[in-house]
């Protein structure tokens, strides 16, 4: 018998090792190193034809002859917008989100108003449950097909019968090849299935669309090179609790990844959000004091978070303070910043914060929504819903500017607010905004401008 060959993979980063350990050296995660069978056949990837590829010539920039009518358009403008116009011929989009978010949904929306042949295979549900979601959505579905199968010799095989113009995967972690050992969802079969579908992509020119799922971290599952190997990331996001949904772009090679979609969950499916002002609207009547709005940031991704502030007389001997996301030494120095530049007198008082949502936030943009949130519970005073927040506070009271603004800027915009204060100090590019922008240099001009 064969000896077979295993390597150890961390699952979360792919990094490779030739025996086991407790860490990994690459991305310091403990306990992720796990044995996988890997059987090196000759790895080929999916043959449709007997069409060998030639090698290929090297030629002039400028000689390149540009095909226009590449992208296709799906009916669903949200998507489209985030995809920069359009599925690319021959492309590969990577669709990531936390379980029931509605990744399946999206997709199979997509599928059913594409005007072209589509095959959807699906290993995570039964061609039935397939059909009954299809009737819910109300969609003409004359054009799509369903395979309900994980191994992709097989997918291949139907594709040869079929000849679809667009694939859809639903979940590459279900994927498994003839060509490796180790079972589905782990590294390397992640990393093999994905190169015979991007191969099959280039080569053919149909586009592949494939939904990941994500880690509790909000990663995609499977090593990052994944994310490197596709085209176009998407992420699927909102909060499962609400109807809301946001499609980004966190890499996309054919447009702008700072272009986002909305979506509002109902019950005949995902409906497009074109106006995004009509989110806030909807909860404009609960106007309360102690709450603000930051446009942060989350690595590159533009994040609109709330910040919640409670400011109560101390009833007992030392007044307390308490932070959740935020940094709590931080919290301490911006109420010293108040006390003293704005003649706060809260050293007596209680001070709760709490980012909502529960996230955790390290981006010092969100210092000036802290500060208008304690203010404003502070002096019980309510904070427009459609103005936010985008400045650092430094230790004088001054109000410090901060990176990527017109990203952020151009979010809240998106996202339908009206004002967005930000420092006096950061630049902004000649481009012209319909949101107002409010220059501050000093914690004492807020308070004048709030209060
Ligand atoms: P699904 O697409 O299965 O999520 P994912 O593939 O990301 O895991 O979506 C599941 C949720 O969407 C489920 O909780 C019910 C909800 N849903 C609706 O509210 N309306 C609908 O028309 C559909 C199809 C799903
Ligand atoms: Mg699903």
């Amino acid at each position: 018998m064969a000896k077979v060959k295993t390597t150890f993979f961390c699952q979360q980063c792919g990094t490779q090792y030739a025996q086991w350990q407790g860490q990994c050296n690459a991305c310091k995660e403990w306990n992720t190193i796990s044995e996988e069978i890997i059987e090196k056949k000759e790895i080929t990837s999916w043959n449709i034809s007997s069409k060998k590829t030639s090698a290929s010539k090297s030629q002039k920039i400028s000689e390149i002859a540009i095909k226009t009518e590449d992208r296709i358009s799906t009916n669903n403008q949200e998507f489209d917008r985030v995809l920069g116009g359009g599925i690319v011929k021959g492309s590969v989009i990577l669709l990531g989100g936390e379980p029931g978010i509605g990744k399946s949904t999206l997709l199979l929306q997509i599928a059913l108003l594409l005007e072209k042949k589509v095959l959807y295979v699906s290993g995570e549900e039964s061609a039935s449950q397939i059909k009954m979601r299809a009737d819910r959505l109300h969609k003409d579905h004359s054009n799509c097909y369903v395979l309900t199968e994980t191994k992709t010799q097989n997918i291949f095989k139907n594709i040869e019968t079929i000849k679809p113009d667009i694939v859809v995967i639903d979940s590459i972690q279900t994927l498994h090849t003839d060509f490796i050992e180790a079972s589905a969802g782990s590294v390397s079969q992640i990393k093999q299935t994905t190169s015979e579908l991007t191969k099959f992509a280039k080569e053919t020119a149909i586009p592949v669309l494939i939904i990941g799922h994500i880690t509790k971290d909000g990663h995609i599952a499977g090593p990052k090179i994944l994310e490197h190997m596709v085209d176009v990331v998407l992420q699927f996001e909102g909060d499962r609790n609400h109807v809301y949904r946001i499609l980004r772009a966190n890499k996309n090679r054919f447009g702008s990844t700072s272009e986002l979609g909305i979506y509002e969950m109902q019950a005949i499916g995902l409906r497009e959000v074109n106006n995004p002002s009509e989110i806030l609207i909807s909860e404009k009547d609960a106007s309360l004091s102690g709450t603000s709005i930051a446009a942060t940031m989350e690595g590159v991704r533009p994040l609109m978070i709330e910040v919640q502030a409670l400011v109560s007389t101390a009833v007992y001997g030392t007044p307390q303070r308490s932070s959740t996301g935020y940094n709590i030494k931080r919290l301490h120095m911006l109420l010293a910043v108040l006390e003293k530049r704005a003649g706060f007198r809260l050293g007596a008082k209680d001070v709760f914060l709490n980012i909502a949502g529960g996230i955790k936030i390290d981006d010092p943009a969100i210092d000036l929504a802290v500060v208008t949130a304690i203010l404003s519970s502070n002096e019980d005073i309510a904070i427009p819903q459609d103005t936010c927040f985008a400045a650092e506070v430094g230790l004088s009271g001054e109000i410090r500017p901060v990176s990527r603004i017109e990203q952020r800027i151009l979010d809240a915009e998106k996202l339908g607010f009206e004002k967005i204060y930000i420092s006096k100090y950061n630049k902004i590019a000649t481009r012209n905004f319909s949101i107002t922008i409010c220059k501050i240099s000093k914690i004492e001009e807020l308070v004048k401008l709030l209060l």
